[in-house]
């Protein structure tokens, strides 16, 4: 058995990490904080980034098929009405009559959800906080949407909401980039921004919020070859977590049960990852058919369709949509490189990112805080930071400095020695093996871009 199967990752070990390296904080702390509300911290920022920029890479600039696209989020609310958010997108809520908590009725134990997604709770099911039988109201239909109001005069102003997705943004300006993109089906169009729900049972960290980002494509395919695109987008999405250094065995598949669709979808696999608390969604792939450009042709009488060349026919694209949430990867990230290791100093606390996601790429440490070591030491900071995120750091013992390093997922570490100034060469630790190579400086930044570029 390895070390890394030995000890096991729990979330408090994560979200007190984040806290005391400056990954995420809990929001407003000053004020007491604000229940599952998150400020992403100097090195949280940085991670985000990275993780964004890779998606964005691989999705969009790498592609010849997909553009992108930065939708209002404050937008004409019949968007929400045609799209049928205003609606459909709710959730079932029950409060109990003895201790006033409110939960999502198909959470419960025992809860069934029938055709239609009507859901049932057993008549003596326990209150989860309380522990009372048999006190839940009926379930009713909760929207999720934040509503807010615009214009200064209260009276007169409109009811906006905040978008429980991006994906709308897709829709609604479908003609306007398949006609200035100049783009033939299929193709797709892809953004990364914040969403909004008001959730009734957020929770578990950063995993649940109610204001979260998305990384989303929606795949505009010609009817009729959905499947094959579905199954395309299904692979290519799995073969993107693996590329951000997950690890298989942590990833899988699983088929939404036709009375758990939402209520746009013909069909959805989620890619799961095993969370300390069980299996949970982390993306979700759906087929969306043409429910969303039909709605928003009949809501606006607008021609949402594609002009095709060779039949001469107007044709409504169906969408395969590849739907990721920013945060919940970001906590993926960090559970699965977390790892502790017996030294000799106790014990060493490691993020095993992958070095092209990792915040912070290199440290460079001067061995002892003395000149010339010193000014050799930011002179090489100076050079390396143009390119990367590269931490200076000349405090404390080397061996502090290394696990300070370890625990932020910096995968390499260049130090500075008094040999340096000879042989112009430095000594780069490895995170993972902790092995030293010893690189002239003059091939330092070369030895680097291989490892962190690839
Ligand atoms: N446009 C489709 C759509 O929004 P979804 O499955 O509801 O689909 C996609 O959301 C992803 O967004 C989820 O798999 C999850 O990663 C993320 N997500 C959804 N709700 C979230 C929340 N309350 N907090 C954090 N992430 C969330």
């Amino acid at each position: 058995m390895t070390i890394r199967e030995q000890h096991t990752v729990t979330m408090d070990k994560i979200v007190a990490l984040c806290k005391r390296r400056g990954f995420v904080f809990p929001s407003a702390e000053i004020y007491g904080g604000f229940a599952n509300a998150y400020d992403f911290g100097p090195l949280g920022v940085e991670l985000k980034r990275n993780v964004r920029d890779h998606w964005w890479r691989t999705m969009v600039q790498s592609r010849d098929d997909v553009v992108g696209l930065e939708g209002a989020i404050i937008t004409n609310p019949r968007v929400w009405v045609a799209s049928g958010h205003v609606g459909s997108f709710t959730d079932p809520l029950v409060e109990c009559r003895n201790c006033h908590n409110r939960f999502r009725a198909d959470n419960l134990p025992g809860a069934t959800i029938g055709d239609g997604g009507t859901v049932a709770v057993p008549p003596d099911t326990p209150c989860p906080h309380c522990g009372q039988r048999g006190q839940f109201t009926e379930p009713r239909d909760f929207n999720m949407m934040f509503k807010t109001f615009v214009g200064v005069v209260e009276e007169e102003a409109t009811v906006a909401y905040l978008p429980p997705e991006t994906a709308q943004s897709m829709f609604i300006n479908f003609a306007n980039v398949q006609t200035t993109a100049r783009k033939k089906l299929p193709f797709g169009i892809a953004q990364i921004r914040k969403s909004f729900r008001n959730e009734i049972t957020p929770g578990n960290f950063i995993f649940r919020t109610r204001e979260f980002e998305q990384m989303e494509l929606e795949y505009f395919v010609r009817p009729g070859t959905e499947d094959e695109w579905f199954a395309y987008w299904r692979q290519a999405r799995m073969d993107w977590y693996r590329a951000i250094g997950i690890r298989a065995e942590n990833l899988r598949f699983y088929d939404t049960p036709t009375a758990e669709l939402a209520h746009y979808s013909k069909g959805t696999t989620d890619i799961q990852y095993r969370y300390p608390f069980g299996w949970g969604e982390l993306e979700g792939i759906a087929s969306r058919g043409d429910y969303d450009l039909r709605h928003h042709i009949e809501a606006s009488g607008e021609q949402l369709s594609y002009f095709d060349e060779e039949t001469r026919e107007h044709i409504v694209p169906y969408v395969v949509e590849p739907a990721a949430g920013l945060d919940r990867t970001l906590l993926i990230l960090l559970l699965d490189a977390y790892d502790e290791e017996p030294d000799n100093q106790g014990l060493r606390t490691v993020l095993r990112l992958a070095p092209a996601i990792a915040p912070v790429k290199a440290a460079i440490l001067p061995l002892a805080k003395k000149e010339p070591l010193t000014a050799l030491a930011r002179d090489l900071h100076a050079g390396l930071k143009r390119r990367y995120l590269v931490q200076y750091d000349d405090t404390g013992n080397i061996g502090r400095r290394y696990r300070r390093q370890d625990e932020i997922g910096t995968p390499f570490c260049v130090t500075v020695d008094f040999d340096s100034l000879d042989d112009h060469a430095v000594t780069v630790r490895d995170r993972d093996s902790m092995a030293q190579d010893r690189v002239p400086i003059a091939e330092l930044e070369a030895f680097l871009r291989e490892k962190i570029e690839g």
